[in-house]
């Protein structure tokens, strides 16, 4: 059988998930052929672990700057994307003009304008994009849609989402790239992806208008000092500050993974992981608000948190039948010392299965549990799900709809495009105004 050739292009923490399981679980169907970055030390950490870890032969590195060689010399027929979230759509458009696939990590894109160039340039070649929402193959995730799909609370009118942060996941956005408008398009496009793409898929919605409001109120310099914490803000970033008693800190020397993939490799790019939250640069919001409604008359109250003591989602879903409610909770930041790799996979592992639960309650009649059985593994079993669908040659039958093509990503995207022009202008603001998602589609499952 002939592999599929898979290059990856962006090779920090994020790509390991696709590495892993290219790399092992289906390396009898795809070959892993190239990495690309923009840091050779972080491609090198990479090729080291396919070696110890899956006795796998290293393969060719290639600098950014040199990706249009790489799909001369390697040709592969899929392009992973998973750098910077401002670099995806340059990385997605040059792919598929060369013939390629991509898969990309979310968000799609960041802006209106880097939008139209993913969906012009899939429709000028024909070729397949897929975004890796992995919050839809959470065994809890795909049960709402399930029961929503099932007609549990009958039509559905009305969403209610909130979703926190904590001071250890949230203050992460503030440290690095993530902190700015330009290289993320803020939290609500980087984070919120997920949460409007959960939204548009459980009720098979096309978002139409979006009114918002966004602040920063807690990171940075000017939050700390008015609050009285300025003593957090004197530091440039927390590796070797010696603050081992703050809250915020994160040592770029406590596990292997940070210091290999970033404190390493800092000589290559500068790239500093571990800035203080509280420095001045920050331009993206830590709390933020947004009104939606839906091309078939649904609207979704959403709010965002991210300086909360404790982290999860609480949903509410109003149907002229019933309401279902789905709360995640993986617990608080008070449980844990210092922010650390190792960290993250706990949280996203059994801790998040194990605070899930969903309630219906129907009009008229008493209300009920649903169960769903444990699932194990990152981001609470949905990497796995995910990567059986993105590379096993015979993925098992899809009945939700789970797999996200490109205008799927940009239907989530969009949102918080909007949301952001909103919060500038201080309007509504309309989607059709910013790109034109087939404009006769009135369900997402529609948008092919
Ligand atoms: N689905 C999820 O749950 C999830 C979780 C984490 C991250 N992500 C996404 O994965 C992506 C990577 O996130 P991460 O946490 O690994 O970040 P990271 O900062 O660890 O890695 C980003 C990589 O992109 C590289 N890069 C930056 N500019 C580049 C350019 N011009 N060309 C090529 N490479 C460049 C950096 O050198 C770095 O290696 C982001 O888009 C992020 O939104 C998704």
């Amino acid at each position: 059988m002939n592999k599929k050739r898979i290059a990856i292009v962006g090779t920090g923490g994020r790509a390991l998930s696709f590495t892993e399981p290219v790399a092992s679980t289906y390396r009898d169907f795809n070959a892993l052929v190239a990495l690309c970055d923009v840091s050779p030390t972080r491609m090198a950490y990479h090729n080291e672990l396919l070696a110890r870890q899956w006795s796998h032969p290293p393969v060719p590195t290639y600098a950014a700057t040199d990706f249009d060689r790489m799909l001369s010399d390697q040709r592969p027929d899929t392009i992973v994307v998973c750098s910077k979230d401002s670099t995806h759509h340059d990385y997605i458009v040059r792919s598929l003009r060369a013939g390629c696939d991509a898969i990309t990590e979310k968000p799609m894109t960041i802006d209106a304008e880097k939008c139209q160039a993913i969906l012009d340039a899939q429709r000028t070649t024909g070729r397949r994009v897929r975004v890796a929402f992995n919050y839809r193959w959470g065994p809890f995730r795909t049960k709402v849609k399930e029961l929503i799909s099932s007609g549990a609370i009958g039509r559905v009118h009305s969403v209610n989402l909130e979703y926190l942060l904590d001071t250890s996941h949230g203050a992460d956005y503030f440290r690095r790239w993530h902190a700015h408008m330009a290289e993320s398009g803020g939290l609500f496009v980087h984070k919120s992806t997920h949460h409007f793409d959960l939204v548009n898929w459980w009720l098979d919605a096309i978002p139409a208008q979006v009114f918002a409001h966004g602040d920063l109120v807690f990171y940075g310099r000017r939050n700390a000092e008015s609050r009285g914490d300025g003593r957090f803000a004197t530091y440039p970033r927390y590796t070797g500050s010696g603050q081992k008693d703050d809250p915020f800190a994160l040592d770029l020397d406590a596990t292997e993974s940070f210091r290999r993939l970033y404190r390493d490799a800092e000589k290559d790019d500068g790239y500093q992981r571990d800035r203080n939250v509280f420095r001045d640069d920050i331009d993206i919001f830590d709390q933020m608000g947004a009104l939606v409604r839906y091309r078939t008359g649904e609207s979704l109250v959403y709010s965002l948190v991210a300086y909360s003591p404790r982290e999860g989602m609480r949903v509410a879903i109003n149907g002229d039948r019933g309401r279902l409610e789905y709360h995640e909770f993986v617990g608080s930041h008070m449980n844990r010392a210092v922010v650390s790799g190792e960290f993250r996979n706990e949280k996203h592992g059994s801790a998040e299965a194990a605070g899930e639960w969903i309630q219906v309650y129907p009009h008229f009649r008493p209300s009920y549990r649903v169960d769903v059985p444990p699932a194990s593994g990152p981001h609470g079993g949905a990497d796995h799900i995910l990567a059986e669908h993105l590379f096993s040659p015979n993925p098992p039958a899809d009945p939700w709809n789970r797999v996200a093509g490109h205008e799927q990503g940009a239907a989530s995207i969009l949102t918080g495009v909007a949301a952001n022009v909103s919060v500038q202008s201080g309007k509504p603001v309309a989607i059709a105004d910013l790109v034109m998602l087939a404009p006769e589609a009135q369900r997402l499952s529609q948008l092919v």
